[in-house]
């Protein structure tokens, strides 16, 4: 079944420690700083840690459209409450009834259960719209920290699949990921 054309998650949301909102091209330097031109975060990612503010901000900006269009892929960026600066970003791709995610934080906020927290609502909120029956996501094989958040906000592993992702930090080869999902 395929999505309405309207369906589009909540532009922004908030859980007991966090709210999150879309990004945009003024953020690129906060996001910058927090995280986006760190090699250690970006390892596992599909892009490499940015050197330069500008094209930092061109990506946020083409973000920001994708909700003006309302066609996605969805992004936020997450705040701790009470703040307005960036610590991470959430983002969930629907199509063809599944919803997939992806996420990212700054290192310093790492194994405080903030990514965990984020992906769980966003997990509850697709599993909640009729057309969406499969919230999943994968991650690279030796990724630890992102197979436990995605069985944290209960995901469960179906498999490895081989040669799935690129991660240019690591290589020019794609490399084996953990896919896991949960159904309704
Ligand atoms: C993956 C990432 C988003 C996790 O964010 P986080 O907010 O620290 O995650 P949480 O605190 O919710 O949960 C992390 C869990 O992984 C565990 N963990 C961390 N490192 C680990 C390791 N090397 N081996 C095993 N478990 C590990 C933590 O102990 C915690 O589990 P616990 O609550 O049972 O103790 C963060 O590490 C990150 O941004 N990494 C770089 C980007 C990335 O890899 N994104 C995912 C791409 S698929």
């Amino acid at each position: 079944m395929n999505a309405r054309p309207s369906l589009r998650p909540p532009q922004t949301f908030a859980t007991a420690r966090l709210v999150a909102r879309p990004p945009a091209a003024d953020d690129a330097p906060a996001v910058f700083a927090a995280y986006a031109s760190d090699p250690e975060v970006t390892r596992y990612l599909s892009w490499r840690a940015y050197e330069r503010v500008p094209p930092l901000a061109t990506f946020l900006q083409e973000c920001a459209a994708n909700w003006e269009k309302g066609a996605g892929p969805f992004a936020w960026l997450l705040c701790l409450k009470g703040t307005t600066t960036p610590i991470g970003s959430i983002g969930v791709t629907i199509e063809g009834g599944k919803a997939m995610f992806g996420y990212v934080l700054a290192k310093k906020f790492w194994g405080h259960g903030f990514t965990t927290e984020a992906l769980t609502f966003l997990v509850d909120w697709s599993l909640a719209q009729p057309e969406i029956f499969r919230a999943w996501a994968f991650c690279d094989v030796e990724n630890p920290a992102s197979q436990r958040v995605m069985e944290k906000a209960g995901l469960v592993r179906e498999g490895v699949l081989r040669r799935w992702h690129m991660s240019p930090t690591l290589g020019p080869e794609p490399r084996d990921c953990i896919v896991c999902a949960k159904v309704k």
